[in-house]
């Protein structure tokens, strides 16, 4: 999780994806080599060509060589996995959430900071919104444990468990009986100490580091107790043991959302458990201005991979619409990642600074103008 001592070259593995992925990508590359560059360092970048039209194309969604090489990148640049053509969820996991797991990538940051003339949804009177979601990005709905019962047999289902996490392995049987006989499918949710723990840390450091005394812990303990009393009661006693200056409160997913749709400043840190810390970072994504402005980090102590917090927006794609900022933006966190501190800074001070100066036709579709994808990445690079 540590940033890298700075080097003169870097090596950056490159999954540009589907959709509007590889769009947005070209514009993050060609922005992180530029500030790259400033710091007199270099990027040599490591393409792979999977995501749902490869798999569609070759019937090859991750070869384990590939995993293997990508490990020895300094880091990994993602656009997005994902199309109508391919059953939801066949490379999602195989590819996007294979790696966040392989990798043990289990921070996984996302900033929600509105930027210069982007209009929100929600007026802010001229205030910055300025949160972040830290979600643990290994556990919880996402462990992969389940299946669905056809119906046919004799009402019995079991599956096994069998899976590696960074950290632990977990095995055994899933074993249920159902009366009267019918399909159902069920899918489990698991949240460990480690993975509790090791994530509420992050969001105290983060915490801390923002110069703020208090962080939310987002929960639904009031239905799930288990699952979700595990991870409130288990950040609290992190906090509390480890980080006495920092305050907590709970709320709960829903009642969040209400609140940062009336309020949008309402929260800083908001520590999430892996599924509502999806849910939640579009919906800030949303409120800050747009999905295409929202970056985001997969953060481990090997290999950690940036990528925007959108999909492959199959909407827009091949269109020239798609906003590059998020990728932009996860590109600068990536060269954070790297040490490349003053890159870092200088491509979110050309993302702002373009932001602050051009005329609203020039702005992204996303946010009422008319300048592709392209033109926006141009518009930036520029000022780097
Ligand atoms: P999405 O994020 O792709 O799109 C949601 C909405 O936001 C769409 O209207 C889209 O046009 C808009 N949008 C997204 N990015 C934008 C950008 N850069 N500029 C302008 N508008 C943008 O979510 P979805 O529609 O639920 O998912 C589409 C596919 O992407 C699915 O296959 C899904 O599984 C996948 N997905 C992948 C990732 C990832 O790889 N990290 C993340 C989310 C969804
Ligand atoms: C995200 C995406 C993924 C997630 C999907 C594509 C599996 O929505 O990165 O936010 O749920 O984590
Ligand atoms: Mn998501």
């Amino acid at each position: 999780m540590s940033v890298q001592n700075k080097k003169d070259k870097y090596r950056i593995a490159v999954v540009a994806g589907d959709g509007i992925g590889p769009e947005v990508i070209e514009e993050a590359r060609l922005t992180v080599e530029a500030a790259a560059s400033l710091e007199s360092a270099s990027i040599e970048w490591i393409d792979y060509p999977f995501g749902a039209a490869h798999y569609l194309e070759k019937n090859e969604i991750l070869p384990e060589t590939a995993l293997a090489e990508m490990g020895e990148a300094d880091a990994l640049l993602l656009g997005a996995i994902g199309s109508p053509q391919v059953k939801s969820g066949i490379p999602e996991r195989g590819i996007l959430l294979k790696i966040r797991f392989v990798f043990d990538q289990y921070i996984n940051l996302r900033p929600a900071k509105s930027l210069p003339n982007v209009p929100t949804p929600v007026p802010l009177d001229g205030k910055t919104m300025d949160s972040v979601v830290i979600r643990e990005n290994t556990e919880d709905l996402y462990m992969g444990l389940g299946g669905i019962y056809d119906g046919i047999s004799d009402g019995s289902f079991e599956t096994a468990l069998d899976l590696e996490r960074g950290g632990y392995s977990l095995r055994g049987k899933l074993s249920l009986s159902i009366s009267p006989n019918m399909p159902f499918a069920v899918q489990a949710a698991l949240n460990t100490s480690l993975g509790v723990e090791r994530i509420t840390r992050y969001a105290c450091r983060t915490t801390i580091a923002r110069g703020e005394g208090k962080l939310a812990i987002v929960t639904k303990s009031n239905a799930a107790p288990a699952l979700y009393g595990f991870f409130e009661d288990t950040a609290k006693r992190v906090i509390e043991t480890e980080y006495p200056s920092v305050k907590w409160e709970t709320v709960n997913v829903d009642a969040l959302c209400y609140h940062l749709v009336r309020d949008p400043l309402a929260y800083g840190v908001l520590l999430c458990p892996n599924l509502f810390g999806d849910i939640v970072s579009d919906l800030q994504a949303g409120l800050a201005g747009g999905m295409g402005a929202a970056a985001g980090a997969n953060i481990g102590d090997g290999l950690s991979m940036f990528e925007p917090v959108h999909g492959s927006a199959p909407d827009i794609a091949g269109t020239g619409r798609a906003n590059p900022i998020a990728a932009i933006l996860s590109g600068a966190l990536l060269l954070r990642h790297l040490g490349l501190e003053k890159s870092a800074d200088a491509v979110e001070k050309a993302v702002r600074g373009y932001l602050s100066s051009s005329p609203g036709s020039e702005f992204p579709f996303e946010f009422g103008g008319g300048f592709s994808c392209r033109e926006v990445g141009g518009a930036i690079l520029k000022r780097i």
